[in-house]
């Protein structure tokens, strides 16, 4: 049976509403037997939570995304109360409330009369979701029943294991509350793409039963932040769970992708936080914080390598540096548009550090600044739109560039490689008397600068660029690493040449062990006191 409002367009006042909600949803908790609450899991979101939940929810949704909102259980509707109080009513398209429990759907609905709420008297899980994708809600927030699996009858359990597996092709164990069969159910209902945003047990995380449900999180849709509460900071009255709050975004992922959890505090304020890569999680057994951040530990330390945190390519080999390689003057001179350069660093000669600043405009602070002559375009459309760029080619040209071997062997002669700045870089030459009497030196460039191929490029892997993004300060951390990796493990690894010059391929920088680095990390000072301080009193959530 569906009910809706059709006078949604009067203005009403919503903390009004919600202040008469508050009263009515006490009275009708309070009619009826514990029993009575606990077989349909009537535990309503209290109204300063159902409030934070939106309002993260709403920096997850594109600013003007006209919203589709769906709650399978709205109960008296704190969660649509929470929607109308922070999205302008021209941003709701529609809003659709299931609820088994008779009482709640009438009180619901009399409460939300004049909006356009559509609350339908129905089991969710018994309902059918709709066909066209650009109706499907695109905001499903849900506090769903929280039933054991021991208050579902067999017939029950059998129905909506077939639902699971209709809707994910999940099968889920028998010991599964009624809350997962809602999440797997739900999966059919949301628009592609569409925010989910669940408030749920914790305990799934931790235990066999939620394997499949913590499956399908990863899998099938985009896990994008997980929110624990503390097991002593209890969000509902009478109820003795500890509580999760989870977004997703209905999207399959198709590789590695970071999700963001929180421990603690308020979902605005967490006390710890952590990003944490969907690989660790299909590793880590259970999804507590102590077996994350374990978790996260081994699946590095296992490897010891420098080629399991970064990838290592060597600088771009142009071809005929002098004529690609360009300095600020000579750029005027031809009149080089900006979007056909690329920063480039020198030679490690002419670095006066180690540590390379940008500038304003992303370029490294350096006295003389050099950049890379960057077309991809085809000669006729270079002589139309560059004719500078053109006529310098031509230069190149007449001085028989085209003609050197690499040039040679491109499709175009002066296409160049594609690379990508990075914060990590290796001198891959050197004498043993060199500086600091090391052959090798790394720099950290925090300019947009790409290097020329008398540098090695040190690309952090996903887990290590989690962890960068996470912390920036982890950079002079593994900068300082990288440093002190033994100057004789490098030359071990590189060749020697007869006038006492080392050299070291990618691949050989690549096995270079990488021991220091994961030190580094697992105790940078930062999270070091983190561990040891009191929570309350760490204003750092990075950790
Ligand atoms: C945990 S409460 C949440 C209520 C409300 N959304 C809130 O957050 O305050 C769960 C609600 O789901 C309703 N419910 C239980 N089983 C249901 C089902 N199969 N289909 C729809 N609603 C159901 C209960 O009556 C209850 O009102």
């Amino acid at each position: 049976m569906t009910w809706q409002n059709l006078d949604y367009k009067q203005p009403y006042n919503i903390d009004l509403t919600e202040n008469k909600r508050l009263i009515e949803q006490a009275q009708l908790d309070a009619s009826k037997s514990a029993a009575e609450r606990n077989r349909l899991g009537q535990f309503a979101t209290p109204n300063t939570l159902a409030i934070e939940i939106l309002s993260y929810s709403k920096t997850l949704l594109p600013p003007n995304e006209k919203i589709r909102f769906l709650d399978p259980a709205i109960g008296t509707g704190s969660f649509y109360s929470a929607l109308l109080k922070l999205f302008s009513i021209e941003q709701i398209e529609s809003a659709v409330g299931y609820e088994v429990d008779r009482d709640y759907a009438e009180t619901a609905l009399k409460l939300w009369a004049n909006t356009l709420l559509k609350v339908n008297l129905e089991d969710f899980t018994q309902s059918v979701p709709l066909e066209q994708e650009n109706l499907r809600p695109n905001l499903l927030v849900c506090n769903p029943p929280y039933v054991r699996h021991h208050h579902l009858s067999i017939e029950k359990k059998n129905f909506l294991r077939d639902l699971g597996i209709k809707a994910t092709g999940i099968q889920l164990s028998g010991l599964a509350g009624l809350y997962c069969y809602f999440m797997l159910a739900a999966h059919e209902w949301m628009s592609q793409n569409g925010l989910g945003c669940w408030l749920i047990p914790s305990e799934f995380m931790d235990v066999n039963y939620g394997r499949k449900i913590k499956e399908y999180l990863l899998n099938q849709v985009t896990l994008l932040r997980v929110h624990q509460f503390y097991y002593d900071d209890l969000q509902f009255d009478n109820v003795l769970v500890s509580t999760s709050v989870i977004w997703l975004r209905n999207t399959k992922p198709n590789y590695d992708y970071s999700v963001k959890f929180t421990w603690g505090g308020t979902i605005s304020e967490p006390i710890f936080s952590k990003i944490v890569s969907s690989k660790v999680l299909k590793e880590s057994s259970k999804w507590n914080r102590a077996t994350i951040l374990d978790t996260q530990k081994t699946s590095i330390k296992s490897k010891v390598k420098l080629s399991d945190l970064f990838e290592i390519k060597r600088g771009v080999a142009t071809g005929a540096n002098n004529f690609f390689i360009l300095s600020a003057e000579k750029i005027s001179e031809l009149g080089i548009p900006d979007e056909l350069l690329t920063p480039i660093l020198p030679s490690p000669r002419y670095l006066p550090d180690d540590e390379i600043f940008a500038d304003a405009q992303g370029n490294p602070s350096l006295k003389h600044k050099l950049f890379l002559l960057t077309c991809k375009q085809p000669p006729e459309e270079l002589r139309i739109n560059h004719p500078s760029v053109w006529n310098y080619l031509q230069q190149g040209v007449e001085a028989g560039i085209p003609e050197r071997y690499l040039c040679k062997h491109r499709s175009l002669w002066y296409l160049q490689e594609t690379r990508y700045s990075t914060k990590f870089l290796c001198t891959y030459m050197g004498r043993h008397q060199s500086k600091n009497s090391k052959p090798f030196r790394f720099i950290l460039n925090h300019s947009k600068a790409i290097a020329p191929n008398v540098y090695l490029m040190m690309y952090p892997k996903q887990h290590l660029a989690t962890l960068l993004a996470a912390d920036p300060e982890l950079l002079q951390s593994v900068w300082k690493a990288l440093n002190s990796i033994p100057v004789q493990s490098l030359i071990h690894e590189g060749r020697v040449y007869g006038d006492g010059l080392h050299k070291l391929e990618p691949r050989e920088l690549a096995n270079a062990p990488a021991d220091l680095l994961l030190e580094a990390l697992a105790h940078p000072p930062q999270l070091g006191s983190c561990f040891v301080r009191q929570p309350q009193s760490c204003g750092d959530v990075s950790c």
